[in-house]
């Protein structure tokens, strides 16, 4: 009966989402209602059940509904506000790892944690890195630190809110670390194509987590890429998760500030990740 809700809503993921979200309905994550099937269901649990399909078909996303997203194996709490973690970000975080093998006690800082999902899956991943993010949404702040407490990384992540850039310059000010990695997933959606997103994102993501500042879709790689030039450690590297197409400006930006770079690509074979480094000495 649920999967046929959701089904007659047009959603592709019909009968996923119903397990899910029935599941949740009833206090149960998936593998469970499948042991339970011969359970009695009592009148408050369809009640439950019933108010989070209506939910889903006028196109909640459903981590918003069940209020977590798995990310590099782990589970993320999520609220409104807060943009969901995307499984192509983990790309980022495979390729942080990469860049990071061998440094010790490596410092990271990154701009826009939303969740805490890229900062706190660095800190877990990479042995004795210390992670300074940031973001300009208090609601984002709240929830990357309280997902750093919750996932056991609340000594090496620390959270800032503030204007990115700004507030990451004024750290650094105060801090004696080389910088061996900066790393973001910035808002890169023109705004413009805002018609042709999905409504789960048009209509529920937060607006400062998805669109480009003023239309210009490559304006925090330059603004990173310079940042990097200034900041990073001689043979320290830049990480930029990018929009589909940015590849060749990305290249640019990192050319212009005087880094080396090169790109890397997410399983759909789209240009996903900006990789540069300075220079070292
Ligand atoms: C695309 S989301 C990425 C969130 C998270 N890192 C992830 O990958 O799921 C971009 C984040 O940047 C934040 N942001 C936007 N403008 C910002 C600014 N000027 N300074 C700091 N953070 C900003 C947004 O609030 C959002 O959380």
């Amino acid at each position: 009966m649920a999967r046929a809700f959701l089904e007659r809503k047009e959603l592709e993921e019909a009968r996923l989402e119903a397990e899910l979200l029935c599941a949740h309905a009833l206090g149960l994550d998936r593998l469970r209602l499948f042991l339970q099937l011969e359970r009695p269901v009592e009148g408050v649990e369809v009640d439950r059940a019933r108010d989070l399909l209506v939910r889903r078909g006028r196109r909640e996303p459903v981590a918003y509904i069940t209020g977590k997203r798995e990310f590099y194996g782990r589970d993320f709490a999520i609220r409104p506000g807060v943009l969901i973690p995307r499984p192509e970000t983990e790309l980022l975080v495979d390729v942080a790892r990469e860049a990071l093998d061998g440094r010790e006690a490596p410092r990271v800082y990154e701009l826009g944690c939303g969740s805490g999902c890229i900062a706190v899956s660095i800190a877990l991943e990479v042995a004795g890195a210390r992670v300074v993010t940031c973001d300009l949404s208090p609601t984002a702040v709240s929830q990357a630190r309280a997902n750093a407490e919750a996932l056991g990384a609340a000594d090496a992540v620390e959270v800032l809110v503030g204007d990115g850039l700004e507030v990451l310059a004024q750290r650094r000010a105060s801090d004696d670390a080389p910088l061996d990695l900066l790393v973001s997933n910035p808002p890169y959606v023109d705004p413009a194509t805002r018609g042709t997103l999905a409504p789960e994102v048009r209509d529920y993501e937060p607006e400062l987590a998805l669109y480009a500042p003023e239309g210009d879709v490559d304006h925090w790689t330059r603004a990173l890429c310079a940042f990097a030039a200034r900041h990073l450690a001689p043979g320290g590297a830049l990480l930029v998760e990018l929009g589909a197409g940015r590849g060749e400006a990305s290249l640019a930006a990192a050319r212009e500030a005087g880094l080396d770079a090169e790109l890397r690509r997410d399983l759909a074979r789209i240009d996903r990740v900006l990789v540069a480094h300075r220079r070292a000495e």
